[in-house]
């Protein structure tokens, strides 16, 4: 973690999730309401189809709500796409760009992810943009290289902690039970925050970078403590209320002990 940044814990439920899982968002939005008074910052993303009605659910309660993907254009003829927009208009605060998922499965270059964040800043979403290497880039030792190419063509001028978060996702930790070691988790996310202080001054110091990569109310702790790692973004835990809230619950332990 890092003192003065509010620590940010994101659940990306990605393809799954259909009306029936809208009690658990409501037993969410309750449990943090009445459990984390603020000392923590949680947003979930449900599939676009649930977007506004997670809202609704979750209305009056600090849960946030935040969008997987969008296109880069405002409206046009872009059948299946939702623009950052569209995502506005349901009420979302946030949206995920870059996703290694969207990188791989639809072939989204940095360039693309860069367009899909000013979306996001255009339509006043923070955009929540995922960086990270494949097992072959960790193996030839090519991480910083990867990293520090993705954040300078992914990420555009102007960045404020009000309009970004970094998640850095290494592929071969997602859905895996693998996670990369804290050494080199915490040699990674300085050389993270080294960048963005390099490229937006002040604001690189505030920018909060999540962890993500198996997640699981088991290493929650010990991932959350390495410093510059300011919260997670979680995949497959995300869809077990239990285990997001205990999740959750580590990081506002750390926040009460430590700071
Ligand atoms: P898992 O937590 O299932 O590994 O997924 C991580 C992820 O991709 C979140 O965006």
């Amino acid at each position: 973690m890092t003192p003065d940044l509010k620590p940010l814990i994101v659940g990306n439920w990605k393809m799954n999730g259909d009306r029936d899982q809208l009690d658990q968002l409501a037993i969410l939005a309750h449990r943090i309401s009445h459990e984390f008074q603020q000392s923590v910052d949680v947003v979930v993303c449900p599939p676009a189809t649930l977007l506004y009605v997670a809202k609704t659910i979750s209305e009056g309660s600090p849960l946030m709500v935040g969008a997987q993907d969008c296109h880069n254009e405002a409206t046009g003829a872009h059948t299946g796409d939702i623009s950052a927009e569209m995502i506005a208009d349901c009420l979302a605060e946030f949206c995920i760009v870059g996703h290694s998922e969207r990188r791989n499965n639809h072939r989204e270059t940095n360039s693309h992810v860069a367009g899909k964040v000013k979306a996001c800043w255009r339509a006043g979403l923070a955009s929540i943009v995922c960086i990270g290497e494949t097992k072959a880039q960790y193996d030839a030792c090519e991480v910083d290289m990867i990293i520090t190419k993705q954040i300078t063509d992914s990420i555009p001028e102007g960045a404020t902690e009000k309009d970004t978060i970094i998640a850095y996702e290494p592929f071969w930790a997602i859905g895996s039970t693998k996670i990369p070691s804290l050494k080199s988790l915490k040699e990674i996310h300085a050389l993270i925050r080294d960048i963005l202080v390099r490229r937006f001054g002040d604001h690189g110091l505030r920018i909060r970078i999540l962890y993500g990569g198996s997640v699981r109310p088991e290493n929650a702790t010990e991932l959350l403590s390495i410093q510059n790692v300011n919260g997670a973004l979680v995949g497959g835990a995300s869809l077990q209320t239990a285990d997001f809230l205990a999740i959750c619950q580590s990081c506002q332990s750390l926040v009460r002990n430590h700071y």
